[in-house]
């Protein structure tokens, strides 16, 4: 089985010294820098916008995997591919038009990602798989690093996993990912990680991401 993908979000990083944070999980092996992206509407806190993307854009070539938790997202989706996005995912439970904001995100060149609260069934995804590049199954509800790894979302996971079949989808999980759950969160599908707290809480990035790694195994 492949490796699995390690993607750690920068909400947990040093804000002030956000370029120098980039390059550091870059140099220590991460496979995307994920940027959550929070509106205090759709979610209950803000972070940052297309700007500050857009600043930390020159610091790495590895892959922007964009996680949007606005509502709505429509307008802004240019604004996203213009900062320097690889991916965009929007939530299915924002906006009106989920498969509309699919379409968009493929037209602007990007991959094309949906993510699912935990509260929500993945029958939403059944229309859309063709349309879609990747699935982030939201392990915690958004809003906050460092919350607890909800449980159901395992079975969730898995059954994710069966309905992308032999699909070009990737699948990534969100929240409370750390080396203690990393494998069963593999073993039950996942292509891809975020990890927000347990790789910025050290201050050695590259044995953070190698302990998750190598505990994935
Ligand atoms: C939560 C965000 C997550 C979060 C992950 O709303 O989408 O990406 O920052 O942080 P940890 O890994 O600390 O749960
Ligand atoms: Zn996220």
């Amino acid at each position: 089985m492949a490796l699995i993908k390690i993607a750690p979000s920068i909400l947990s990083a040093d804000f002030a010294r956000l370029g120098d944070e980039v390059r550091a999980i870059d140099a220590a092996g991460c496979d995307y820098v994920h940027i959550d992206v929070m509106d205090g509407h759709f979610v209950p806190n803000l972070s940052f916008g297309p700007t500050i993307i857009k600043a930390i854009r020159s610091h790495t070539k590895k892959p922007f995997d964009v996680h949007l938790m606005i509502d709505p997202a429509a307008p802004y989706l240019a604004d996203y591919a213009n900062a320097g996005a690889d991916i965009i995912t929007v939530h299915c439970e924002a906006d009106k038009h989920l498969h509309r904001n699919l379409q968009v995100i493929r037209s602007l060149g990007k991959k094309a990602g949906v993510s699912l609260n935990p509260g929500t069934s993945v029958s939403v995804l059944e229309p859309i798989l063709d349309d879609l590049d990747l699935i982030l199954v939201m392990s915690v509800n958004p809003g906050f690093g460092g919350q607890k790894y909800i449980a159901s979302q395992t079975d969730k996971i898995r059954a994710v996993r069966a309905l992308i079949g032999n699909r070009p989808i990737e699948l990534e999980v969100d929240g409370g990912v750390n080396a203690d759950n990393v494998k069963m969160i593999k073993d039950a599908g996942a292509d891809v990680v975020v990890a927000g707290s347990a790789v910025f809480s050290g201050d050695d990035y590259v044995k953070t991401i190698k302990a998750l790694r190598t505990a994935a195994q």
